[in-house]
């Protein structure tokens, strides 16, 4: 059975409580608060890493959000909002309370996903947090989890985001990994099998966001999202990938998803060549 964690995004309290009853009576028994999330829409209201800029604010909202609600809380932080060394007053105030988990993506707001997650600062923060903490950040890759894992044995816990919206097997094959002490990289990958699982993702995300938006073009539009990310899986990608960024209809966009799949083979080498580095 699969733990879903439900994520809020709001520097209001009442406003935290509210959600939290609505998503008990669902059933859930652990939220996630976002203290990550970058978009300047999002940051310009001291919301996401936004709210990073205003640590006692933010300090005053974690004392009641901690007294006013039963129900575990994690929360996903950047480390700062321009400057890394924030992180160390954030962890002060993240020590105050009962953590369910700390989520740490070492990068500042200002760095978006630009350049390397901060692992220095990351090796710190991680050494004195109270809570179980989670790494998060350019993990795209199974050789970037081996790397990783081998730089932090202590760190049980990792969250993965663009490598498994562009990998969605990547999960499966580092749990395998684990378990049978295979080589990392490229060594037992079954490439068909790896290209049916991601025809198989496409194909459900299409039909839930068909069924969502309740009208073709909006979900044609959205799965474009997805594309930038997943094209990078396959060689020889350029010419169909332009056609399927293009399309607007649904027939013309399952044609070209199509051909994608019968024609592009998926690229067996290394995180370089599928061009989603640390880089990115
Ligand atoms: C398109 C997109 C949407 C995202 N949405 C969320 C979100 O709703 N909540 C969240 O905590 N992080 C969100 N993230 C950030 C990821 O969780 C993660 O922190 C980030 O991508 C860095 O990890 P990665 O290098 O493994 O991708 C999003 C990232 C992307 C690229």
């Amino acid at each position: 059975m699969k733990n879903l964690v439900p994520q809020i995004l709001t520097n209001d309290a009442d406003r935290f409580h509210e959600a939290v009853q609505e998503l008990q009576a669902y059933g859930y028994r652990e939220v996630n608060l976002n203290l990550g999330c970058p978009s300047g829409t999002v940051t310009a209201r001291k919301k996401g890493a936004g709210f990073l800029a205003y640590p006692e604010e933010l300090n005053q909202f974690l004392d009641r959000i901690f007294s006013e609600n039963e129900v575990c809380i994690s929360l996903k932080t950047r480390i700062g909002m321009k400057d890394p060394e924030e992180g160390f007053r954030l962890l002060e105030i993240y020590n105050q309370y009962p953590l369910s988990e700390l989520i740490i993506h070492p990068r500042t707001r200002e760095e978006f996903y630009k350049g390397e997650p901060h692992l220095d600062l990351y090796a710190q923060l991680s050494a004195v947090s109270h809570a179980p903490v989670c790494y998060n950040g350019n993990l795209l890759t199974a050789r970037d989890y081996e790397a990783f894992h081998a730089a932090f044995p202590q760190t049980e816990r990792v969250m993965l985001g663009r490598g498994v919206i562009a990998d969605p097997g990547l999960i499966g094959r580092l749990n395998k990994q684990q378990n049978e002490m295979d080589l990392p990289g490229t060594a037992n990958r079954d490439l068909a099998a790896e290209k049916k699982l991601l025809r198989e993702f496409h194909a459900e995300i299409f039909a839930q966001y068909r069924e969502i938006f309740g009208e073709d073009r909006n979900a044609v539009f959205h799965m474009k999202e997805l594309w930038s990310y997943m094209l990078q899986n396959f060689e020889h990608s350029e010419k169909i990938g332009k056609k399927i960024r293009k399309a607007s209809k649904v027939t013309e966009y399952l044609c070209e998803v199509d051909r994608l799949f019968r024609e592009c083979n998926l690229r067996a080498d290394g995180p370089e060549a599928r061009g989603l580095t640390m880089q990115s």
